[in-house]
């Protein structure tokens, strides 16, 4: 039985009592709900006291990128040892905002994966096609090429320590979420190709969260979806009245 992950990509918003607050109310709003994980990943100047706040609570905390260097002359980089002195279990990487306005292709995205993952840090990495390839009928060569990429050389030992979030990018910050069947079709998608690179055992075992506009109301839908994992929230994470209940439902589903 995969364990249900619920993680809040706060993305570039809040201050930093607002951070605060809000990884506070986090950690108490899921008081008791130990059935499933907890990620809060605020932006990198808010780590260490947001990892302080949610000190002794169930909330995990992740960083939404790293750099693959250890250390050295790479103005406003950030690596995954740094991440790891302030407290961060998980990193998020490929997350398409990442690829799409930041340029990142699978080739750096990779190089993070493996400092990442050979350093400790577990990884939620993101695939997800753009509308137009969804409308070409291209999803899962998109996905496959995103996995292929990602993942280059990357061990069955580090595997173990990875999550996958699915996050079609014409879901993401739209409104427009995707349907439970075409999310678990993507998500059975990239299990079946987890399994053929990894083997059956770790690509059962491999969580994968949907991402893209997931809210308390439809949270249940999607995760209730046999390929569903978890979820990967940014909108309705960044207001602990609304992640908490996405958190809830997938306690309801472990019921
Ligand atoms: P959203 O973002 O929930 O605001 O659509 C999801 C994400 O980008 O991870």
């Amino acid at each position: 039985m995969r364990r249900y992950f619920v993680a809040g990509n706060w993305k570039m918003n809040t201050s930093r009592s607002e951070a605060e607050k809000l990884a506070a109310a986090v950690a108490v709003g899921i008081e008791g709900m130990d059935a499933v994980d907890v990620l809060v990943a605020p932006p990198f100047p808010y780590l260490t006291s947001v990892a302080a706040t949610v000190e002794g609570s169930a909330v995990k905390v992740g960083a939404q990128n790293c750099y693959f260097e250890e250390r050295g002359a790479f103005t406003g980089e950030v690596s995954v040892g740094m991440l790891q002195d302030v407290g961060c279990s998980h990193v998020i990487l490929g997350h398409s905002e990442r690829r799409h306005v930041l340029g990142e292709t699978d080739e750096v995205i990779n190089r993070k994966v493996k400092a990442a993952l050979e350093k400790g840090l577990d990884v939620i990495l993101c695939i997800g096609e753009l509308l137009e390839e969804r409308k070409a009928g291209t999803t899962e060569s998109v996905l496959e090429t995103q996995l292929a990429g990602g993942l280059a050389d990357v061990s069955n030992e580090q595997a173990a320590s990875l999550v996958i979030a699915y996050e079609p990018v014409w879901a993401i910050g739209t409104g427009e979420v995707a349907t439970p069947d075409q999310a678990e079709a993507a998500h059975a998608f990239t299990r079946s190709w987890l399994s053929g690179r990894f083997g059956a055992e770790l690509g059962d075992a491999t969580r994968i969260q949907y991402g893209g506009s997931v809210k308390p109301a439809n949270a249940a839908d999607l995760l209730a979806q046999p390929n569903v994992d978890g979820a990967l929230v940014g909108g309705a994470s960044l207001d602990a009245a609304s992640f908490v209940p996405i958190v809830q439902a997938a306690v309801e589903l472990t019921k």
